[in-house]
């Protein structure tokens, strides 16, 4: 599989909107909640396949700050989702040598699934093969806000000069502190917006929408995807 140094780099962090997982359920006459079900597996071959794929960062965006307004069955069974797949996964993900992060306003998310969230990140911080996120109550808004009140608290506490505030002072208290930028993004289920992801990360990012269902994506696909990346120019603005 071709590496980092081949003509035009591997994207080092892709993001992922995993969309489609109601209208996969729906084509089959099942609950939208099969749809979610058959959804995580597919993030858990997807996740599997990066190392090889030369991606060292995913973020999957599997819950957004907007998703509260579905029903109430809906969000709960995607919140016993999320448990049962850090449960689950917890072993594979040490063994394969993920670090997994949750992204995201905790505050409204249950205290025990908030939990089992910081129990996963501390058995596997100190694995570095791949950083996977998972970007649960998420909204690109809502982080940048948050962001924007802890810099003004060390305004306030004397601590920072308002100043000395720079893209790198922002980028430092957004939830992906440390994190590189998503080099590519990817939606799928055919709808070409960004519903709120990663807002201030995405600024240069390259997209890839596709019509395929999230339930229906595979390895394969990433696959091909990367290799229609490797053949984009990226300028940021300058002359090639
Ligand atoms: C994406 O699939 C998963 C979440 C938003 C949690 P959807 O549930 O949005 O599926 P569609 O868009 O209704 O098909
Ligand atoms: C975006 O999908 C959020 C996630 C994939 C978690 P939605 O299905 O919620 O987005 P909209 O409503 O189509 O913008
Ligand atoms: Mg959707």
């Amino acid at each position: 599989m071709a590496a980092k140094d081949t003509a035009r780099a591997t994207p080092t962090h892709v993001a992922v909107i995993m969309d489609g997982n109601g209208r996969w359920a729906r084509q089959r006459g099942s609950h939208r909640l099969a749809g979610h079900k058959r959804g995580a597996e597919r993030a858990r071959e997807v996740v599997e396949a990066c190392p090889d794929l030369g991606i060292d960062y995913m973020t999957l965006y599997a819950f957004s700050t907007e998703n509260w307004k579905r029903s109430t069955r809906e969000v709960l069974g995607l919140m016993s989702l999320f448990g049962r797949y850090i449960r689950r996964e917890a072993d594979r993900l040490a063994d394969e040598g993920v670090r997994m992060r949750i992204i995201g306003d905790r505050t409204r998310i249950d205290p025990k699934l908030q939990r089992l969230f910081s129990w996963i990140e501390s058995r596997t911080r100190h694995n570095d093969r791949l950083h996977l996120q998972v970007a649960i109550n998420y909204g690109g808004r809502n982080e940048i806000t948050r962001a924007t009140r802890r810099v003004a608290e060390a305004v306030a506490r004397g601590e920072l000069a308002p100043d000395a505030i720079d893209e790198a002072t922002i980028a430092a208290h957004l939830d992906t502190a440390g994190l590189p930028d998503p080099d590519l993004v990817i939606r799928t289920s055919g709808e070409t917006r960004i519903s709120n992801y990663l807002l201030w990360q995405c600024a240069y990012a390259e997209y890839e929408f596709t019509d395929t269902l999230w339930p229906d994506f595979t390895a394969e696909k990433l696959d091909e995807i990367v290799t229609r990346f490797r053949q984009r120019e990226r300028r940021f603005g300058a002359v090639s």
